[in-house]
Formats: structure tokens, C-alpha cells, sequence
């Protein structure tokens, strides 16, 4: 990746966490999703082309990105300080807040996020999800770390969570209620978090980083984000 320069175009190896959906999920061994149409539309309007996607576990993909395994990461990523220190980020593309997950007629379930104290709850690991249940939750020991599940995508969580293994999952609103259109799962409760989701770029990266974020902004103004949006998170 990032190869090229001379006469040919310059390609990026783009990678994403497939698993969260509608942002990216795996259909038939393709990968699709929101990102993965909001990511090419805006290297559409770049001199850059878009190899071929690589999939890795979310906690795997920003040292794929620093060991140039991928050029940029499209995969519901929030921005935030601790992420910002080792990577770039593009401008935001999407928000989200933190919504606890629970069965379709769980009895009491947790009527906001300090309910989940006691409860034995679901996350992927290395998400805004994980930290924020084991910051507010785990370390002041209102969860057991023993009840406290960490799994390599939310799809996993969700599984477990209608097993009934678990009481809760906690994840990105936007995932939440896309599982609630597809699982007999309801959201009980909505945790505001204000997170804003960019592209990862690596630190030296500074003219990808500037070309993504004015392809970002034409796909914006010129009405292709909202056809994307609509596309992915019809209803
Ligand atoms: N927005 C959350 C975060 O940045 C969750 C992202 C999970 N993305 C994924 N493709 N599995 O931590």
C-alpha cells in the first residue's frame, strides 16, 4: 500500500473488524457495509485507489495499521485521545452513543447503565464499549471481572446474550438497534457517550489524511452520504 507515486495511482490497503453491522459485516465472504461504501466513495474523489478489503479483530487493527499490514482503518472507530496518541483520524463521519442490550422480555431488566451492576454483560474487546462497562462498572467492583465477557466481535456477544449467557451487551447505539431489527433483543436503556467515528490513518500519513478528509467532504456536499446512509440504515 501507499506504493505507486511515479505514472501509476496510488493504492491503500484498506482494513475493517467485520461483525457490525450495517457499518461491516461479512455476506458470503464478501465484506460490505456503510463504511465500505462510505470509504470508496470518498477514495473515489482522490488520486488514491482502494486495494482489496483485509479483515482483522477490531483490538487487532491499529497495529495492523502501524505495521503497514493496511493503509487506513474504515470500522465504526470513535475518535478519542488515548487512540489519538498512536494514530490519526480522520474528520468524523458518523456519531454514536453506548445503549445497554438486553433479551425480548428479560425480566427487570437494568433501567439505565448503573443497572448493570451485578449482571454478567458482553462486549468486544477493545471497544468504547469494553471501557466504558470496565471503568464505570468492573474497576469499582459493582461487576465481578468474572462476569465480565470479553468477546473478538459483537456477533459472538449477541449470541451469547440470546443463549442466555449473559444479561446484557453493551455496544454502539447504532449496531444495537440494527441487532434489535434482526435478533429478539431490545435495548433497555442508552448510555451518552457522544462519540464520533473517523478513518485511522497512520502518523506520517499526512497527505492521505488530507485527501480522505476532502473526499469526505464532497461526498457530504454533494448529497452521496446521505444515499449511503439511507442504503445501510433504512426504517
Ligand atoms: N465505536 C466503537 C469503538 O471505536 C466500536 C467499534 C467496533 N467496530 C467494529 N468494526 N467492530 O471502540
Amino acid at each position: 500500500g501507499l506504493g505507486g507515486g511515479g505514472s501509476g495511482s496510488m493504492t491503500i490497503i484498506p482494513g475493517t473488524a467485520p461483525g457490525f453491522p450495517p457499518f461491516e459485516t461479512k455476506q458470503g465472504g464478501e465484506i460490505v457495509g456503510f463504511d465500505i461504501d462510505l470509504l470508496s466513495a470518498v477514495v473515489s474523489n482522490t488520486d488514491y485507489e482502494l486495494e482489496s478489503w483485509k479483515d482483522f479483530e477490531f483490538s487487532s487493527l491499529t497495529p495492523a495499521l502501524k505495521n503497514d499490514k493496511i493503509d487506513v482503518i474504515a470500522a465504526a472507530m470513535t475518535i478519542n485521545e488515548k487512540r489519538d496518541e498512536s494514530i490519526d483520524f480522520t474528520n468524523p463521519y458518523y456519531s454514536a452513543d453506548q445503549a445497554v442490550l438486553v433479551r425480548q422480555g428479560a425480566s427487570s431488566p437494568p433501567s439505565n447503565f448503573a443497572g448493570l451492576a451485578g449482571r454478567t454483560v458482553g462486549v468486544q474487546e477493545g471497544t468504547t464499549g469494553a471501557s466504558v462497562v470496565e471503568k464505570q462498572l468492573v474497576k469499582p467492583g459493582k461487576i465481578a471481572q468474572s462476569k465480565f465477557n470479553t468477546y473478538g466481535n459483537y456477533v459472538l456477544a449477541v449470541e451469547d446474550l440470546v443463549n442466555r449467557n449473559l444479561d446484557a451487551v453493551v455496544l454502539d447505539t447504532p449496531v444495537a438497534r440494527t441487532f434489535v431489527d434482526r435478533r429478539a433483543v431490545t435495548i433497555a436503556a442508552t448510555y451518552e457517550t457522544g462519540e464520533k467515528y473517523g478513518f485511522g490513518v497512520r502518523t506520517d500519513a499526512d497527505d492521505l489524511t488530507k485527501a480522505l478528509n476532502d473526499g469526505l467532504e464532497q461526498v457530504r456536499n454533494g448529497g452521496k452520504y446521505e444515499e449511503i446512509r439511507d442504503e445501510w440504515f433504512a426504517g
